[in-house]
């Protein structure tokens, strides 16, 4: 590997971060670490209420540091949030710190992963399509600048993208 030996995924919402991360992980006998899940932890709460109570400002705050101290870290698969790429200081440290792999996702599969799920904040709207849309205009550019690859995660089943990326890294 050129980079630090850590494999970064972005994407957006719905896009199977985690459960891919995990296989991935496995396969390259790294650790797996989700910075979701890492700021819930450290916050003793989950992301619905640092949404209500501090707004998204504040969980974009608690996701920079996050993802500050996890991408110095060596030998991770580190699966971050959707938005994370909207912080330029995010962008720098993911960039340099891992293999970044972008996992592009249609609208139609991000939709179908996300249905049952309350866990996020953004999606708790009358109209998640529309939002899932909006979001991937602005981001979208910004997965592929921070992307040394890009992996479709629509075609093939989660174990096969693992596998994929795992040839990749
Ligand atoms: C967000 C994505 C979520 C989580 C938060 C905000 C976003 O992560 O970080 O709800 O801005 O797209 P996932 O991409 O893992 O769902």
């Amino acid at each position: 590997m050129s980079k630090h030996g850590n494999v970064i995924l972005v994407g957006p919402m719905g896009a199977g971060k985690s459960t891919i991360g995990r296989q991935l992980a496995q396969a390259l006998s790294y650790e797996f670490v989700d910075s979701d899940h890492e700021i819930e932890a450290r916050t003793g709460a989950d992301i619905p209420w640092i949404f209500d109570v501090e707004g998204e400002e504040g969980f974009r705050r608690r996701e920079e540091t996050v993802i500050d101290e996890l991408t110095q870290r060596d030998g991770i698969v580190l699966a971050t949030g959707g938005g994370a790429i909207t912080r330029e200081a995010n962008r720098r440290a993911i960039s340099a710190r891992g293999i970044v792999v972008y996992l592009k996702t249609s609208i139609e599969q991000q939709l179908a992963r996300t249905a049952k799920d309350r866990k996020r904040p953004l999606l708790q709207h009358a109209e998640p399509r529309k939002v899932l849309t909006e979001l991937m205009k602005t981001r979208e550019p910004l997965y592929l600048e921070v992307a040394d690859h890009v992996v479709d995660t629509d075609a093939s089943n989660i174990k096969d993208v693992a596998l994929t990326i795992s040839d990749l890294v």
